[in-house]
């Protein structure tokens, strides 16, 4: 190669290169312009009032959420050897601190309005949310009774849950760092814990 041709050589390459820098510098300012124009995208859509309808179903501590309706021990008993023994056994107390429910009903909750909520959202294992509101009435109606702590004629409805006071309720107490969540002392998941 000559002199000559090899400084052509070198020129060209270097005009290459040049270019290449300029594709990719151009290249990139696009991509930051659309990275800033992204930011004020609206991303998504706004949540319908029946999609939030469908998220808000918990029952809170005072009853607040609970659904028109009632149940009796007797029908609860139907429905509990129904959908429930194969986990949880005919008296609820066949594992207990496994599935067992009889006890720790009186044991652990603050209020029969949680038991309906837990009913609710989790119940049965393979089908939450499946049940009724008059059988998830029912259903905590036979296991206050199993738990001793309401006669075999009550019958549950929001009314009648409000005025059952749990064996442990004195034992719970309202977080005011929490809006209202009740919460037992010495819990481990308690939010009163640095
Ligand atoms: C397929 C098995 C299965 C079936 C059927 C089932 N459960 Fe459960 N249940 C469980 C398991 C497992 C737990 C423990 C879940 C946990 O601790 O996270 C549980 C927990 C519970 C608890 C909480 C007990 C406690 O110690 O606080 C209640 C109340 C309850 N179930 C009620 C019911 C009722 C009422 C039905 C029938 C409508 C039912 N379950 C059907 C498996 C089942």
């Amino acid at each position: 190669m000559s002199g000559l041709n090899q400084k052509r050589s070198i020129m060209t390459m270097l005009f290459a290169l040049a270019g290449i820098i300029l594709f990719i510098a151009s290249a990139v300012e696009v991509a930051a312009q659309d990275g800033s124009n992204l930011v004020n995208q609206p991303v998504g859509r706004d949540a319908s009032d029946s999609e939030i309808a469908a998220w808000d179903i918990d029952i809170e501590p005072d009853g607040t959420g609970l659904p028109a309706g009632s149940g009796t021990v007797a029908q609860g008993r139907k429905i509990y050897d129904a959908k429930c023994t194969n986990c949880h056994g005919p008296t609820a107390s066949e594992n207990p601190g496994d599935t067992g429910i009889n006890p720790n009903i009186a044991n652990r909750y603050c209020c029969t309005t949680t038991l309906y909520d837990y009913i609710h959202r989790s119940m049965p294992y393979y089908a939450p949310q499946s049940l009724e509101p008059d059988e998830i009435y029912s259903l905590v109606a036979l296991l206050l009774n199993l738990n001793d702590i309401v006669p075999e004629d009550f019958v549950a409805n929001a009314t009648t849950l409000r005025a059952v006071t749990m064996p442990q309720a004195a034992n719970y107490g309202i977080n005011p760092w929490t809006s209202g969540v009740i919460e037992q002392p010495g819990d481990p998941w308690s939010h009163d814990k640095p």
